[in-house]
């Protein structure tokens, strides 16, 4: 099938004034609750006689958080459309709220085949953000409101975003926000690449191609490449990724991805779930909204984006991103709910249902990942469904080990503008996977689900501080979010991002 590779928009900032500036689209903004705009929204609205105050007055436009009106300008300024993106509250004003304004804005003018999009620098310095955190979550905006799942139609797509022109009167904030807009563009592009691969139906994405994939882009960017397959799998002990792999006819992979700017400090061990489709193996899933396990492999997809943007970023920290690929299916040789497994860090574990296999493949990579120098892990992985129960498909779930990375992950992940909420991984829980024969199993039964799927994970990191997200929600958006397409989100990209500038 022919997987169509989308041309995506080319940023650009200029100095200029919102009122001369050329283009299919501009987007000015609106507070909640203002009825007389100043800055670039009031100026176009003096430009257009009015218009936009008129409009606030008889109620049609709010100023609500993405809300994204469309109004024609009939030839009184250069722009043919003005949208008036909405902030929300300014009392609850923050890099979310603009990358949700941008892209719903982004989003609109795509239903009206805009191509060329002028925008200013929104929420420049107000609530403590300044022009480059403003200029990259501008970026940021467009590309989440830009991508579009429809890549495997064969019938005409929607038109193309070509240009997105940050407009901005002061020279010197244009100069400054370039190199932000730059970081921003590419962040977001790794972002979708990430949502473009958890797209990827799994006929077409296999362990291997997954591995390929990974290999192609490390060449590019000049990462250390490591590729272990099915045989050198098995034969350096991951037992664990062997049983989750053996059910498919598609053999599983471990790809480790070294971005080494320094001779010493510390190392973040990125580890990503990458299960390329999960049919639950022997314990099989139930046919409804099985489709949607092929998007079991967002969390390597998203270390994989993650150490791309570092990479390209030349961020100065150590980070390394590991991989365990497999397809989970229930074939003559799958693993089988009884079987004892020797796990990569030598213990050994009781599989009593196969469908809680994320939490296997990641064991034996954190514990590789711990023991081949990293010190500082974090997993991403669509773990639970129980997850999506706690917190539905808005915020993240994050369990850890550590006070001081669990503080770094939550201030990351506040600074890009994705949700994270901690949940407790008390001792009391170890006792759920107990089992009779073997050092513990792989469920702990229907209570706490993603706790007791944490404490699984956690046997394995030893003393490494470490910190778990389950994205199971929050990878997809089921159309919960109206500022993106449906389908895949590229949470967690940006905060992993986050976090390695953090520790720069
Ligand atoms: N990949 C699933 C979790 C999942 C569910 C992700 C829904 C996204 C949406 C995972 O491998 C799984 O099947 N987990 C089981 C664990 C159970 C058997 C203890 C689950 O959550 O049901
Ligand atoms: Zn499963
Ligand atoms: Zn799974």
């Amino acid at each position: 099938m022919t997987h169509f590779r989308r041309p995506t928009i080319q940023i650009k900032v200029r100095v200029g004034d919102v009122t001369e500036v050329e283009c299919d689209a501009l987007i000015v903004n609106l507070f909640d609750g203002v009825t007389h705009p100043g800055g670039a929204t009031g100026a176009v609205d003096r430009a257009l006689g009015g218009q936009i105050t008129a409009l606030i007055a008889a109620g049609e436009i709010k100023g609500k958080l993405g809300e994204a009106p469309v109004i024609h300008t009939a030839g009184r300024i250069p722009a043919a459309r003005v949208i008036v993106a909405g902030l929300g509250k300014s009392a609850d004003f923050s890099v979310e709220a603009v990358h949700k304004a941008v892209a719903s804005s982004v989003r609109a003018a795509k239903k009206k085949a805009c191509r060329r999009i002028a925008t200013i620098l929104h929420g420049a310095g107000i609530a403590g953000m300044n022009t480059d955190r403003s200029a990259q979550a501008v970026v940021e905006g467009a590309f989440i409101g830009d991508f579009d799942p429809d890549s495997y139609k064969t019938s005409e797509r929607e038109k193309e975003i070509e240009f997105l022109t940050i407009i901005e009167r002061d020279a010197d904030k244009a100069r400054s926000a370039k190199q932000a807009a730059a970081a921003g563009e590419i962040i977001a592009r790794e972002m979708n690449q990430a949502r473009s691969l958890v797209n990827m139906p799994a006929n077409e994405l296999s362990p291997s191609d997954f591995a390929k994939e990974a290999q192609r882009r490390a060449e590019a960017l000049g990462l250390d490449c490591e590729v272990l397959d099915e045989k050198q799998i098995e034969k350096q002990g991951f037992g664990l990724l062997t049983a989750v792999g053996r059910g498919s006819a598609r053999p599983p992979r471990l790809v480790v991805l070294r971005h080494q700017p320094r001779k010493r400090g510390p190392v973040i061990g990125l580890v990503g779930k990458g299960i390329t489709f999960d049919s639950g193996g022997l314990s099989l899933k139930p046919a409804e909204n099985m489709e949607l396990m092929k998007g079991d492999m967002a969390g390597a997809a998203a270390v994989l984006s993650a150490i791309c943007a570092i990479a390209q970023l030349k961020v100065p920290t150590n980070a390394a991103a590991f991989m365990p690929l497999a397809e989970n299916m229930p074939g003559g040789s799958a693993t089988r709910p009884g079987d004892v497994i020797k796990t990569y860090a030598g213990k050994s574990v009781e599989i009593i249902n196969t469908d809680a296999e994320g939490r296997l493949i990641l064991a034996d990579a954190l514990a590789y990942a711990a023991k081949s120098g990293a010190t500082h892990l974090v997993d991403v992985a669509t773990l639970t469904g129980a997850m999506v129960i706690a917190l539905g498909r808005i915020t993240t779930g994050v369990l850890g080990n550590n006070r001081d990375l669990m503080e770094r992950i939550k201030a990351a992940a506040e600074k890009a503008g994705e949700r994270v909420w901690e949940m407790p991984l008390f001792d009391e829980y170890r006792e759920q996977i107990k089992s009779p024969i073997a050092d513990m199993k792989n469920i702990g039964g229907r209570p706490a689900g993603p706790i007791t799927a944490a404490m699984f994970l956690k046997e394995f990191v030893g003393d490494t501080p470490w910190v778990h997200l389950d994205i199971a929600g929050t990878s997809w958006n089921e159309g919960d979010l109206s500022y993106m397409a449906k389908g895949p989100t590229g949470v967690p990209v940006r905060t992993l991002v986050e976090l390695c500038r953090d520790f720069a």
